[in-house]
């Protein structure tokens, strides 16, 4: 696939991982569409893309709404007659662990809540699901060239503090395999599907955390720092112009050794 030739849909584009391949892509020609529920966030990225010379277009999105994902959906094609490249970026956190227990008494004094675990499900997994599946059913209708991108994360080991989150990305990096795989059943031969599994970004997200914590994790990262959101966005360039990376996963992690290993 040619990036100057193609029009990318990004969610989550108001920040971090989405806004850097929004960004990127569209300072490489492609014409690029971003949803998030950060209006704010979207007005500020169009702005920046715009006045580099790029070609976008915005809408407020909440990806756990069918309804609002397919109107971005349209938005692309209204204003840029094709959807090729669909990255679903958007993603939260609602950390905390199963159980965390009072440190004098050994009981219970706090439990992740069923609201907790479903809200991070809801938005990394469902609404992954939403994004690309409204991709996809319109590159498939319309014979378009396709790439679909979703954003999992460390997902074999998975994070202690993160089960709601680990269990989603988990989920995500196995759908390559499976999509392209029902893809393959159909002999829809126009649309692949890779997913990328960033480490440690620094990103809102990742800045956002217990910095004792994040020093914690550097230390199993092998390049001893946080990955660029732009180390990220090139990569995720890189797949949609190499027709030959399909139904896999990249991880991308400054060599990710184990969770938290000393130095
Ligand atoms: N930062 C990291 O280290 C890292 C590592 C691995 C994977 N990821 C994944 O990369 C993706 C982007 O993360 P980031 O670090 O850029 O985070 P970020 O917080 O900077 O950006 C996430 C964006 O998603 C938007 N969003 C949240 N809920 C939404 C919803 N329901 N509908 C639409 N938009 C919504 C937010 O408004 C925000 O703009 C996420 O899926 C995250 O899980 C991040």
């Amino acid at each position: 696939m040619e990036l100057d030739k193609s029009v990318a849909v990004v969610t989550g584009g108001a920040s971090g991982i989405g806004e850097s391949v929004a960004k990127t892509l569209a300072a490489r020609g492609a014409r690029v569409v971003i949803g998030d529920m950060d209006l704010k966030g979207l007005e500020r990225v169009a702005g920046e893309i715009t006045a580099a010379g790029g070609q976008v277009a915005y809408a407020k999105c909440n990806v756990t709404s069918d309804e609002q994902v397919a109107d971005l959906m349209d938005l692309a094609i209204a204003r840029f007659g094709a959807v090729n490249i669909c990255v679903a970026s958007a993603g939260i956190i609602k950390d905390g662990l199963m159980l965390n227990t009072d440190k004098e008494t050994g009981k219970v004094k706090k439990a992740m809540t069923t609201e907790q675990f479903k809200a991070v499900i809801d938005v990394n997994l469902v609404g992954a699901f939403v994004t690309l599946r409204e991709a996809a059913l319109r590159m498939v209708n319309n014979g378009w060239p396709g790439v679909l991108i979703p954003i999992s994360s460390v997902n074999k080991s998975g994070q202690t503090g993160q089960l709601n989150y680990s269990s989603a990305k988990a989920a995500l990096a196995l759908w390559p395999k499976i999509i392209v795989g029902e893809f393959q059943m159909k002999g829809i031969q126009n649309i692949r599907c890779v997913a990328i599994a960033p480490g440690y970004v620094g990103t809102p997200m990742v800045r956002g955390m217990n910095q004792d914590a994040l020093a914690g994790l550097l230390k199993g990262v092998h390049i001893g720092r946080l990955i660029e959101p732009e180390e990220i966005a090139n990569s995720i360039a890189f797949v949609v112009e190499n027709d030959s990376m399909d139904a896999t996963c990249l991880e991308i992690t400054g060599g990710l050794i184990a969770n938290g290993l000393a130095k």
